[in-house]
């Protein structure tokens, strides 16, 4: 038996009418604050994701899916969904027209991670950018849409929030970063040497124990900010705390994806597990430039639809639609016809198989239909349908003219 490959799966019932209740009111409140939908391929070039995301980050190094393809171009499946979109963005020269842009989006992304609850090769995200707006309030608003969505669905989660600073104030500070970590290597764990080199900041990412206690005495970013970047970070804490919002600074959130500055953040759940992130974000100023385009200015999220789904409670479904069925074969043709005519405006569904009136019912109950609709002998004789209200219980007799 040929079965979906690790780590990847298939969303079935009951988790799929989840995904479609999260697709619609997670794009339902995008739309409120004024994001358009956009969709990108999942294939792109690997330059893309190498240049964006970043050499030295775990998702570029380890975990893409990568392969050349029969053009002989290397080409990856996206492992995240911000890179394709600024990409599209430079590419349609919307970064060479002045004004605001926002983008939401959703589908598959891929990463050659080790599988684990909550965490998957193949996962989905919803995810939004925007980019042209500079005024950290954006950054408050983006957070501030992040958290409506959770509330919508009634999660239980925390935020976490950081200033990873600029391309004036994080050299600097990676410099004298690099040098405590020099004096510490010895203790360190291999990634985290080796990280030295290719990208400090992510040691603080780091889950080994000795790690962690050796980084306690490490300079911290949070201090070492900019006066530009000390501003945004105050604006965005003191508008989180004029609108109630509740938030812990973390000076050790520096995400997985090396395009960030300025503000950071992420909202984790502890109904999750180990993998307790349900979405996270932030700004990346420099992105567009890095890529060829102008210099826009970007932020953004992206939440993980397998580990919201889990969390969400759907509201009790109403009765809806109609439910068709005979009961005899020679029925059959004539129901399917009028059974057509009402699927124009309602949602319907056709038995083709004659039963008797209980089995009809008893289907039509599971299917959570409000009208049962059924054609035995006499009711064709008759030009007339017998129908069942499954709310109410009444029961009559009507033309199939007026149906
Ligand atoms: P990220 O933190 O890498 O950010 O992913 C966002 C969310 O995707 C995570 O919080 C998690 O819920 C989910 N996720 C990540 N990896 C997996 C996995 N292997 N299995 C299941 N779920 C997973 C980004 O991807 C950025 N592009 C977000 C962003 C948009 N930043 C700015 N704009």
């Amino acid at each position: 038996m040929i079965k979906a490959l690790r780590g990847m799966k298939d969303i079935l019932p009951p988790l799929n009418k989840k995904f479609e209740y999260f697709l619609t009111n997670a794009s339902r409140i995008a739309s409120n604050y004024g994001f358009e939908f956009i969709e990108t391929p999942v294939l792109e070039e690997t330059s893309l994701f190498k240049r964006s995301v970043g050499e030295s980050s775990d998702i570029v190094g380890k975990e893409m899916y990568e392969f050349v393809d029969k053009g002989g171009n290397s080409v990856c499946l996206r492992p995240e969904g911000t890179a394709g979109v600024v990409r599209s963005f430079i590419q349609n020269k919307y970064d060479r027209i002045l004004g605001v842009k926002r983008f939401f989006y959703y589908g598959p992304m891929f990463r050659y991670e080790r599988p684990q609850k909550g965490r998957l090769r193949q996962f989905h995200q919803f995810g939004v950018e925007c980019f042209g707006e500079n005024n950290p309030l954006e950054d408050v608003n983006i957070i501030l849409m992040l958290k409506e969505i959770l509330d919508f669905f009634g999660i239980n989660y925390s935020l976490k929030i950081n200033s990873l600073g600029c391309d004036k104030c994080l050299p600097p500070f990676r410099q004298r970063l690099v040098k405590f970590l020099t004096d510490i290597e010895d203790g360190l764990c291999e990634d985290c040497k080796r990280r030295i080199v290719t990208n400090p900041i992510r040691v603080f990412d780091c889950k080994n124990k000795n790690c962690q206690k050796l980084l306690l005495n490490a300079p911290r970013l949070g201090s070492s900010l900019c006066e530009e970047c000390e501003e945004s970070f105050n604006f965005v804490k003191n508008f989180l705390n004029d609108l109630g919002i509740e938030y812990e600074v973390d000076s050790s959130l520096v995400r997985g994806l090396d395009y960030y500055t300025k503000t950071a953040f992420e909202f984790v759940s502890n109904d999750l597990g180990a993998q307790n992130a349900v979405a996270g974000g932030g700004r990346y100023d420099k992105l567009v430039e890095f890529l060829d385009g102008k210099n826009v200015p970007g932020i953004g999220f992206a939440i993980g639809i397998e580990r919201i789904i889990n969390l969400i409670n759907l509201p009790q479904a109403k009765r809806e639609g109609y439910y068709f069925g005979a009961l005899d074969e020679k029925e059959i043709s004539l129901l399917y016809k009028l059974a057509v005519k009402k699927r124009k405006n309602e949602k319907v569904e056709i038995s083709y198989t004659p039963k008797n009136l209980k089995a009809h019912l008893k289907i039509a109950d599971k299917k959570n239909v409000k009208y049962c609709v059924i054609i035995g002998e006499n009711e064709l004789k008759n030009s007339k349908v017998w129908i069942k209200n499954l709310d109410t219980k009444e029961e009559a007799l009507v033309d199939m003219e007026k149906l």
